[in-house]
C-alpha cells in the first residue's frame, strides 16, 4: 500500500507515520507539507512545499496512491471564522479535490474532531467549519472516505503536539492521560491508536464513513 500524509509534522500525524513505518503493509509514505519532519527513513519520501493551495508543481507526483491520511489542521483556539476556514475548509477541499482527481482508488481520511457538527449550520464555530469540511470530503468521488473524529487524543512515542497550548496541557495531565484512556474509552484515544485504525480503514474499509472516539478505538489492526 502507498500511503500519502499530510500534517505530517504534526501531533496526530507523526503519530500515524510512526504506525505506518511499523506497517509492513505499507510500501511507501510520502509525507507532503510547509516543513520538513526531519525523519530519514527507508520507506519515507517528503516533499517539502511551502504553498499547499497550489500543488501544480508537484501533481505528478502525487498520483497511483491508495490512502491519503490528512491530519493537518488546526485548533481554533483564538482564531477567527475566515482563518480558520481558510485552513479548515479551503486548504483541505483544494488539497482533497485534486487528489480525487488523481486518485480514483484512493481511500482519503480526515482527522476532524468529537463534536463535529454534520448539519454545518451550528453555534459552534469550529464544529461548523469541520462539519462542512466532512460533508463536502464525503462528496468526492474517492474509491472511499471516512471521517476521522477522535476526542482526546493522548500523544505515545515521544510524538509532540505543535500547538503550544496542548503541549502544556500534555505536560499537565501527562501522568493520568493513559489511566484516562483506559478508563474512558469514549472520550480518550492515542496517537498510535488513530494510526493504526487508519492503516485498517484503507485496508478493509471503515464500518461507517464518520468514526467517533469509540469506533476508532475499535477498530483493530
Ligand atoms: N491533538 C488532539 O488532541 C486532537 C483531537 C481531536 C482532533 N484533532 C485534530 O487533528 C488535526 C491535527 O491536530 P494536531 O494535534 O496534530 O495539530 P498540530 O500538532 O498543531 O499539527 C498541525 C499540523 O498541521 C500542519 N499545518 C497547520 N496549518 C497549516 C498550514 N496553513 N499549511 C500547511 N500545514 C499546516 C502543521 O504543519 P507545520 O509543521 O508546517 O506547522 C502540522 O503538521 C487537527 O485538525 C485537530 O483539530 C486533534
Amino acid at each position: 500500500m502507498n500511503v500519502l500524509l499530510f500534517g505530517a509534522t504534526g501531533m496526530v500525524g507523526q503519530g500515524v507515520l510512526r504506525e505506518c513505518l511499523l506497517d509492513p503493509d505499507v510500501e511507501t509514505v510520502l509525507s507532503v507539507g510547509r516543513s520538513a519532519t526531519g525523519q530519514h527513513r527507508e520507506r519515507l519520501r517528503e516533499i517539502v512545499h511551502a504553498d499547499l493551495f497550489d500543488l501544480s508543481a508537484i501533481e505528478t507526483e502525487l498520483s497511483g496512491f491508495d490512502a491519503c491520511f490528512f491530519c493537518l489542521g488546526v485548533s481554533s483556539a483564538g482564531m477567527a471564522e475566515q482563518s480558520y476556514r481558510r485552513v479548515t475548509y479551503d486548504l483541505t477541499m483544494s488539497v482533497a479535490r485534486c487528489l480525487a482527481k488523481l486518485n480514483p482508488r484512493m481511500t482519503f481520511i480526515y482527522v476532524s474532531g468529537m463534536g463535529t457538527d454534520s448539519t454545518g449550520r451550528g453555534r459552534t464555530m469550529w464544529a461548523r467549519v469541520k462539519g462542512e469540511t466532512e460533508n463536502a470530503l464525503l462528496r468526492l468521488p474517492f474509491k472511499a472516505a471516512c471521517m476521522f473524529r477522535p476526542a482526546l487524543i493522548v500523544p505515545l512515542d515521544g510524538v509532540k503536539s505543535k500547538t503550544k497550548l496542548y503541549r502544556a496541557f500534555y505536560a499537565v495531565l501527562g501522568p493520568v492521560l493513559p489511566w484516562l484512556y483506559a478508563a474512558a474509552p469514549r472520550y480518550v484515544t492515542t496517537t498510535a491508536q488513530v494510526g493504526r485504525a487508519m492503516l485498517a480503514v484503507a485496508k478493509r474499509g471503515a464500518p461507517a464513513p464518520v468514526l467517533e472516539n469509540s469506533d476508532i478505538n475499535q477498530v483493530r489492526p
